[in-house]
């Protein structure tokens, strides 16, 4: 574990010491949290897309479609990595995904309809695929076509879990499905609720809002149920009702550093330390922030179970609690859970659709309550206050349209300091621990490309879609 970012100015100031208080456990992983540390010292210049590739990581599963919306008789169209795919089953169990344009003259199969189990059938000319993407029929050509066996579309692996359909997007063998998923929701003793919204913006920005410790400017306004701290008439009620009384209480003013706290193959956790409350002198403007101090005569008290503030305990993760973590190839924590379950996890697993949209998936995660009034409790918290306040209030309405559309630039130089520790972590060593770096040997549309791909064009601007594939054997 590396511990960094200690405090050391005067009036407890934004200062950073460069071994007090760190300790190395020599493993490669403590290396590169060092490394970050020390990159997040100056003025990083990593860019968004030097390791990352702009269209997302591809040799991974990824959430795609919810299996109830797959119909017996109609497909379901989803776009995802750039990639037109449909999704069917007939009447069979398992849902099959195939590339959206007919391998015969390319109309969309997700126009079409399933009209036999596990195939589906094109609305042009009624030709047939199985889920495989092989051809199996042409309903108004001759039963004994020669074009019957030898056109084939291109196939996804898919697989489910929880009434959720994923898909492998790799070109290389895929990996048993529970290796991407989320511990969390594959552990049966615990319960999540799942909701779905396309984002207009790139899929890498909400992966680093998430994990880059923007909440005590961005959200200041309702950090902690404070909502009448700077705007007194926007004041909340409830911040009342709270036993904490936090809205008499001081609120975070800023952060002292970030201390990661874990990192593994395939993800990096962190907390911040050196919390200042209240209000802190900033020599360069000659004054405090925040500005106005209101109600706050309560002493500062840190919310323990949430871990925001780097509280001990263990997360649903089983390490110790986290404020913030990424995972491989799009996934964040927000919180890391408890085994209370009141205390839930929020995660979003960023699904890249096109270059300047993302499906985002939110998994709120918690132990299932053991009675019915604890399920009830739970149900009605999750519909009334969790995803009207934290998913749509905040994360929509406060955090997406800080960097939707128009709004942010990917092409620019960017300095990244202290507080972006985890975001150059993810930048520059979590992509370099992906699949595609591991097996492809790089990123499609990164400045680093696969040394050993194949079966994807890289156009100048990065990425170009996969090429078609159509009639296999030349001879009809
Ligand atoms: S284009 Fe699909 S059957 Fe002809
Ligand atoms: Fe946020």
């Amino acid at each position: 574990m590396v511990e960094l970012g200690t405090r050391t100015g005067a009036n407890g100031s934004n200062g950073t010491n460069a071994t007090n208080g760190r300790t190395i456990d020599g493993s490669p992983l403590a290396h590169d949290a060092e490394m970050a540390w020390r990159e997040a010292q100056g003025a990083s210049q990593i860019g968004p897309f030097d390791y990352v590739p702009p269209m997302g990581f591809r040799e991974y599963w990824y959430p795609a479609v919810f299996k109830k919306d797959v119909g017996a008789k109609k497909p379901v169209f989803v776009k995802m990595l750039g990639e037109d795919i449909v999704f069917f089953r007939g009447k069979a169990d398992k849902v099959y995904a195939l590339f959206d344009w007919c391998p015969h003259r390319s109309a969309r199969l997700s126009q079409g309809e399933s009209l036999f189990p596990g195939t589906i059938t094109c609305e042009y000319h009624g030709y047939t695929f199985n889920g495989e993407g092989e051809c199996v029929a042409g309903l108004i050509d001759a039963p004994n076509t020669p074009i019957v066996g030898k056109m084939k579309g291109r196939s996804y692996p898919t697989d489910e879990h929880d009434g959720v359909v994923y898909v492998w997007m790799g070109e290389t063998e895929p990996v048993p499905l529970a290796e991407d998923l989320p511990p969390e929701i594959v552990d049966s003793r615990n319960h999540s609720y799942k909701h779905v919204s396309v984002w207009d913006a790139n899929w890498t920005e909400p992966v680093n809002q998430g994990i880059d410790y923007h909440e005590a400017y961005l959200h200041r306004k309702t950090f902690n149920y404070m909502g009448g701290w700077t705007q007194p008439w926007k004041f909340k009620f409830h911040g009342l009702l709270s036993k904490e009384l936090p809205f008499f209480r001081p609120r975070v003013a800023n952060y002292g550093g970030i201390k990661i706290v874990h990192e593994d193959e395939k993800r990096v956790c962190s907390n911040p330390v050196n919390v200042a409350y209240g209000e802190d002198f900033h020599p360069g403007v000659n004054a405090s922030w925040p500005r106005k101090r209101w109600y706050m005569f309560l002493p500062k008290r840190v919310r323990k179970t949430f871990s925001l503030m780097g509280a001990d305990g263990a997360s649903l993760l089983g390490i110790p609690s986290f404020s913030h973590g990424v995972e491989l190839p799009s996934k964040i924590r927000t919180g890391s859970g408890s085994e209370k379950p009141a205390i839930s996890l929020h995660m979003r697993w960023m699904v890249p659709v096109t270059l300047e949209t993302c499906r985002v998936w939110t998994y709120t995660i918690g132990r299932e309550p053991k009675t019915m009034l604890g399920k009830a409790y739970k149900k009605l918290w999750y519909h009334l206050w969790r995803k009207p306040n934290t998913i749509t209030r905040i994360n929509e309405w406060e955090d997406l349209v800080t960097f939707q559309k128009d709004r942010l630039r990917y092409d620019l130089p960017q300095k990244l300091s202290t507080l972006d520790t985890v975001v150059i972590y993810f930048r520059r060593h979590l992509a370099q621990r992906s699949r595609d770096f591991q097996r492809l040997g790089g990123a499609y549309g990164s400045n680093h490309p696969p040394t050993k791909g194949a079966g994807l064009q890289q156009a100048a601007t990065g990425f170009e879609q996969r090429e078609l594939v159509g009639v296999e054997g030349g001879d009809c």
